[in-house]
């Protein structure tokens, strides 16, 4: 069977999702979990684009053995020349090269002619490749370019160096048989094209990814560029998972296979979910919560009888993990350790008595502690690993006739324990007030979101919120049973992060000021 390889760039062109910064802890973490699930290529980010990126590049070169590792360059000699320095760690580095090809763009963004782009295109795959020697090139808005001039753009880029070309469809314009026809034709009319792979990168604009990244495997590129949970710039790009159990489900259609380990999409998913802040939506395929649950009684009934009745592929075939009894107040150490594995955490001594501890007090107020009650609290386990403040307590006091009053202790970055306490509109906004007595950063609450895990009354909730700093966002998250408790943490988590960006700022300036 003809394989496809999978380029997962959730880290760079997922990243541009507005709100959705990682930083360099959180990329190597994702890219991780990403060799885990097994994909091909994993594109880090963008070097040049700013310092943290250009950190976060060279780790994960560093540190994650398997997939080639990719940066992004635009077409400038200071941005490939950067990238390769940021990649060359790796084992398998790539340096990915862009610049725009279609009339559009180069009328009103570029101001070049035709041939001024091709000069310049070629000559940067060339310095690129004398870096290294696997080096992609992508037309940037390939859909919308003149298809003769696409044709010979590719043919020096290949004859130039570059041993992967990239299609984007970068706004999303193109449809499935459209594209499937353009894909077909770059076979036929770039003569040195069996000396590269093609490969295709769908954005979501008209929501036809998904269908115009298959097309295109159809119509013989053997490259897939996508994203866990489809983020990305705008609408986002093909989802990743989608792709993947759509090739796998249907392999009586498409005869290709991938490496993916699809049982490490789900983990993969809330991974991406928990650190961007990019909620998934219930009805999305594959991972949505709704996406294996049966609602109607006919399809119940059919279920319960055999599930292929309604399932087109088994909800443990990626991952999501089969709850036969959950854990309670009674439920002990080792239950939650054997849980906690089965959902794919290994936690050292020190992490199981936190969590532990955790979750005896959400087993105190809750009847059933499920699976994705357990994921919450891991995540909020997470969350404390890298905090300059830490919230010890909170304590509101609200209602139709009283002033909201909070009063909030954290423990400093010295071990220090403050007290404080405010007035407010409302609960949250004294809460907020209250630790910014103490953690005195200015900045400004763009986004309040509050879901429950589970249902019913004693759900724990999770609270997502954006915060904004010097044109910066900054995304935090909290769970708890309360759900002012909720909001507090995830307001200390923004904090953190606000004030690890900062200092990581303040460590460049002093180091590269000698
Ligand atoms: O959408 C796009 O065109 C891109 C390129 C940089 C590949 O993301
Ligand atoms: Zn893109």
């Amino acid at each position: 069977m003809d394989q496809v390889l999978i380029f997962d760039t959730t880290l760079r062109d997922g990243e541009q999702s507005p709100g959705a910064t990682l930083n360099v802890e959180e990329k190597v973490e994702i890219a991780h979990q990403l060799n885990r699930l097994g994909v091909d290529v994993i594109e880090a980010g963008f070097p040049y684009s700013s310092p943290g990126d250009f950190e976060a590049v060279s780790r994960v070169a560093k540190e994650v053995k398997g997939p080639i590792i990719a940066g992004l360059a635009h077409a400038h000699a200071k941005a490939i020349d950067a990238c390769w320095e940021a990649v060359k760690h790796a084992k398998r580095p790539r340096v990915h090269v862009f610049l725009s090809s279609s009339d559009v763009h180069l009328m009103y963004q570029l101001k070049k002619n035709h041939e001024e782009i091709l000069e310049l295109a070629t000559e940067m795959v060339g310095r690129a490749a004398k870096h290294l020697s696997d080096v992609e090139f992508s037309p940037m808005d390939a859909t919308r370019t003149n298809r003769e001039y696409l044709y010979r753009i590719l043919e020096s880029v290949i004859d130039a160096g570059a041993t992967t070309v990239n299609i984007p469809d970068t706004v999303g314009y193109t449809t499935p048989e459209e594209f499937y026809d353009l894909i077909k034709s770059i076979f036929e009319k770039v003569p040195n094209i069996h000396k590269a792979t093609v490969s295709i990168h769908c954005h979501n604009d008209l929501g036809l990814s998904v269908a115009n990244s298959i097309a295109a495997v159809r119509a013989g590129a053997r490259q897939v560029e996508c994203t866990i949970n489809g983020i990305g710039e705008r609408a986002g790009n093909a989802s990743l998972e989608e792709i993947v159990m759509a090739i796998r489900t249907r392999n009586d259609l498409y005869d290709i296979a991938t490496n993916i380990d699809s049982t490490q999409i789900y983990k993969t998913s809330r991974l991406v979910s928990d650190l961007t802040g990019m909620s998934v939506q219930p009805n999305k395929a594959i991972v949505g919560a709704n996406a294996f649950r049966h609602e109607s009684g006919i399809h119940q009934d059919g279920i319960l009888k055999n599930p292929i009745t309604y399932e087109i592929m088994t909800p443990t075939s990626v991952g999501v993990p089969k709850t036969t009894l959950y854990l309670g107040k009674l439920s002990g150490r080792h239950a939650l350790k054997d849980r906690l594995e089965d959902l794919g955490y290994s936690l050292t001594d020190e992490e199981l008595k936190k969590t532990f501890q955790a979750f005896k007090e959400v087993a105190d107020k809750k009847k059933e502690v499920t699976d994705r009650d357990l994921e919450a609290l891991m995540g909020e386990e997470r969350r404390t690993h890298h905090e300059t403040y830490h919230l010890e307590h909170v304590q509101v006091a609200c209602g139709d006739h009283d002033v909201p009053t909070a009063t909030v202790t954290l423990k400093g970055p010295d071990g220090e324990v403050t007290t404080d306490a405010a007035v407010g509109t409302g609960p949250v906004d004294a809460v907020y007030k209250a630790i910014n007595r103490i953690v005195d950063v200015p900045n400004q609450l763009t986004e309040f979101s509050i879901k429950s895990v589970t249902e019913g009354i004693d759900a724990l909730g999770e609270v997502t919120i954006r915060v904004e700093s010097n044109d910066q966002t900054y995304m935090g998250r909290g769970a708890h049973t309360d759900i002012i408790v909720a909001s507090a943490r995830a307001y200390m988590n923004a904090l953190n992060r606000l004030l690890a960006a900062r200092s990581a700022e303040v460590e460049k300036v002093t180091v590269s000021s000698g």
